[in-house]
Order: C-alpha cells, then structure tokens, then sequence
C-alpha cells in the first residue's frame, strides 16, 4: 500500500471517529481484513489446484481401465470393451458429461467420439471446449499386445466442469468459514484488549474528573501504563506550577492587604486628629499628613494597577510604534519639576528617534518608574542621565545615576513585588522594578542592573527592534 493511500486510510479513520479504541479497532481490523482477504485469494486458486489434481487423477484412472479393456482379436482387429466403472467413476452426483475415443496407432477410430481434440501432452489435464461444453480432457498412449510392432492406442477421455467446480466451490468454502470464525475471534479478543488496555487512561480521566477545584497533589504514574506515564508526568508538573501560581498569588494579596492597611489606619488617625484639633496651625498640620498618606495609598493602587496590566495575558497584544527617545524626553519633562525640587541635574542622550514595536503605554510605564527610582533614590545634588540609543538590532536604554546604588547582593531581590531595601527612606510601594520586568520581559528584551564607577546604579534595558 502506498504511503498516500496509507495517509487517505488514516485521515478517513480520524474522520469517522475521534475515539482512540475505535481508531484502534478500526486499524487492527482493516489489517486483519487484508491479511484474511489475501489468504482467501490464495485459498481460492489452491482449491483450484487441488480440485484439477482430483479431476485429472480421476481421468487417468478412466482412461487406464479403458486402455486395458482393448484387445486385438485373432483376425488383427483392434476391439474395445469399455468397462462400466470407467465411466461411472465421474458420476459423483453432479450431472457431469463424459466423453471418450480410442484411436489406433494409424488414426482409425476403436470406439468413441470421432471428432474429440487431442490433448498436446499425454497424461496432462487441459480445458477445452468440446461440443460447446466446457470440459476437462487428457490423453493416455497405451501398449496393447499384438498391435504391429507393439505399437501403443491412443485413449482420450473428457469430462464436463460440474464435479470439479464443485469441488473447488466446496474446498474454498470450507476455507472460508474457517477465516470467518478467526476474524471473529480475533476482533472479539482485539475489543476485550482495547478495554482493558485503555481503562487505565479512562480511570485517570476519572481521576483528574473527579478532582476538587484545590487539588493539585501529584496522581501516581503507575496508575497507568509505561507509555503513558509521560503524559501524568507532565500533568503532575503542570499542577505544581499552578499551586506556585496560586501561592505567589495569595502571597501577592496579602503583602498588598498588609501595604494598604498601613496608610489606611494612618489616614484613619489623621482624620481624627484633625476633626479633633481647635488650633488651626496644628489642624493643617494634620491635614497636610493625611494628604500625603492618601497620595501614598493612591499612588500604591495606581503600581498594583499597573503591575496587574503588565502580566502576561492580562492585555491584549499590541504592536504600536513608540520612539524611546520622544517617550523619555516627554517623561523628563514631566519630572522635572520633582528633580528641581531636589536639585537634581537630569540629562538626556538621544541622537535620534529610536522606534520600538509593543505596548506603547506599558514601555512608557517602564521609563517613567526608571527615572522616577534615579530621581527618588539619588541624594539631592545628585545627576540622572537617561541615554536612548540603538546597537546590534536592538534599542538600549540606560537610566544612570550617582545615587547610593543597589549592592549587588540585593540586585535580584528589587526585582520582587514588594521588595525594597531596608533603610531606604524615600517612600514606594516596592512594585516599580517589578513592573519594568514584567514590561521588559513581555516585549522579549532583558533588563539588568550595574554599578557605576564612583557610586551610583545604572539600570539597562535591551529591547529588540523588529
Ligand atoms: N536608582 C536606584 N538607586 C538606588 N536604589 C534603588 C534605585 N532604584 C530602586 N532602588 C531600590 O530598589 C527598591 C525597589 O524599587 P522599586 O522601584 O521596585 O520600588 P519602590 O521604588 O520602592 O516603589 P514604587 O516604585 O513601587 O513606588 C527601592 O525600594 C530602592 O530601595
Ligand atoms: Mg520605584
């Protein structure tokens, strides 16, 4: 079979049933089938063979006994008797007609047909049709005492196909009852295999089925066969990634519970303390207090924002075009006002428009959270430098500062959702590198963090340009 008409077969299969034990039943019988069509094809012309061998061997016997029967008489003349049982052995029951001639050694007729075909070969069957009868024939040279010169009579039986059709019909159906019961045997071993192969799959079906929404313990591969083990392999990893999702996922909201709940009782007790206090110097105190509490809770709601957008899958995939150079230019500016505050010189290198392809508000999100942390972290008089630039395909941007740095023990660590470094003074929340990662990251580029020669941290960001 060709691999074409293999793959027809095979898409066919798929297409009647997607049940894997009916493919595989369909397979199993469409081989079995073959094999048993094949052997019926075989069986079929050694039934052939065989009822032709029996036919033949009848018709030597027939035309031995009429070949014995023939004497030569005192007056030289050839003379046969043709023995009864010669004829009567192809009386099987199957109305076959029988013919005979016997010729002498010069070609004159002893007895029978004059006008029989002589077979080539003697003692050889052959078909012929003779008197528009299919017949089977064959000729016997025999030796007959007081011939001239001893010579041999030619004898020539015939027999129509009846009996040996029969025969052969007989034979091949025997054969094929035979093929009938295997085929039945086989398929009905092959579906109590399939059962019983495929109840270990089905009963980790039930398993996984059967499963509270909570339960991600690891199922035992042995529950299933060798080959199958993979697959609950792959599962059990599976589960164990979502139980670390679903346990970095309440981490997540009990640190954001616990940030929130800090400004909030702070906000609660300013309140009081304002709604409480007559003298008016000390009010606007408290109230000033109260606007910065809120500023930080608000401030901590917009990152969680924004940490949320930034998670893969949380935002449809975008592809806009934003010039890194425009973008930081633009965040500068807006933070100008927050580094003249502090007296901070903040610079930008750009020789031109450096365009990147994503999602342009998560890209800018990411800048503004890099020059924000130089802003913020670095000491008042201090210098921030953000250089925008392209190199080896990709767009680098670096947001540099003199500020105290990271120490590069911890330079792993400020990339977690909450982490800030002890001892920082500065207020956050602790989620800005968390986002310039998931941003980052989400774009296909990488982010890392070094030290600057003299103090100071310089925060790189490799992003490729399509
Ligand atoms: N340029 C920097 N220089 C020195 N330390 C820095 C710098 N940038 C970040 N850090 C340190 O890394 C910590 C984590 O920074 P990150 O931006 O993730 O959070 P945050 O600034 O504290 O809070 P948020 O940005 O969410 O308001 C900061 O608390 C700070 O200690
Ligand atoms: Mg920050």
């Amino acid at each position: 079979m060709s691999s074409s008409l293999l793959q027809k077969v095979g898409a066919t299969v798929v297409k009647l049933s997607k049940s894997l034990r009916v493919q595989l039943l369909c397979w199993i019988l469409l081989t079995l089938f073959g094999a048993i069509g094949f052997n019926l094809y075989n069986s079929f012309w050694t039934a052939d063979a065989t009822a032709k061998l029996v036919t033949d061997r009848t018709l030597l016997a027939s035309a031995r006994a009429i070949a014995e029967a023939v004497r030569v008489d005192e007056g030289g003349n050839t003379q046969v008797d043709v023995p009864p049982a010669a004829l009567e052995m192809f009386d099987t029951g199957f109305g076959d007609r029988v013919f005979y001639q016997v010729i002498t050694p010069w070609g004159s007729l002893v007895s029978g047909f004059p006008d029989m075909p002589l077979p080539a070969v003697q003692r050889v069957g052959e078909d012929r049709i003779f008197r528009g009868a299919s017949v089977r024939i064959m000729m016997l040279d025999h030796p007959v005492v007081g011939l001239p010169g001893d010579g041999a009579i030619s004898v020539t039986v015939a027999v129509t196909h009846n009996s040996q059709y029969a025969m052969r019909r007989q034979l091949w159906l025997s054969d094929f009852f035979k093929q009938f019961i295997l085929v039945f045997v086989a398929s009905l071993v092959t579906i109590i295999g399939l059962q019983r192969g495929l109840a270990p799959a089905l009963r980790l079906r039930d398993a996984v089925r059967e499963r509270g929404r909570n339960r991600l313990d690891p199922l035992p591969p042995e529950m299933v066969q060798t080959e199958l083990q993979p697959l609950v392999h792959a599962l059990n990893d599976h589960m164990e990634r979502v139980q670390n999702q679903m346990a970095a996922q309440r981490r997540f909201v009990s640190n954001a519970a616990h940030q929130l709940r800090t400004p909030l009782a702070l906000i609660s007790t300013q309140a009081s303390v304002a709604a409480r206090e007559k003298d008016a110097d000390r009010r606007d105190e408290a109230l000033v207090a109260l606007r910065d509490s809120t500023r930080q809770i608000s401030r901590l709601a917009s990152q969680l924002l924004t940490l949320s957008r930034a998670e893969p899958g949380s935002r449809r995939p975008r592809a806009d075009a934003i010039d890194l150079s425009r973008a930081a230019r633009e965040i500068l500016e807006v933070h100008a006002e927050q580094a003249l505050r502090r007296d901070i010189d903040v610079g930008l290198e750009a020789d031109g428009p450096v365009v990147v392809e994503g999602d342009g508000t998560m890209l800018r999100e990411m800048l503004v959270n890099l020059i924000d942390n130089a802003i913020r972290y670095t000491l008042p008089n201090g210098r921030v430098t953000v250089a925008v630039r392209r190199a080896d395909g990709q767009a680098i941007v670096t947001v540099e500062d003199n500020g105290p740095g990271i120490p590069e023990a911890e330079r792993a660590q400020v990339f977690e959702r909450f982490y800030r470094i002890i001892g920082t003074e500065a207020e956050g929340s602790g989620l800005g590198l968390s986002i310039v990662r998931e941003v980052v990251d989400g774009a296909g580029g990488n982010v890392t963090l070094s030290e600057v020669e003299g103090g100071g941290l310089v925060v790189t960001v490799r992003l490729p340009i399509k």
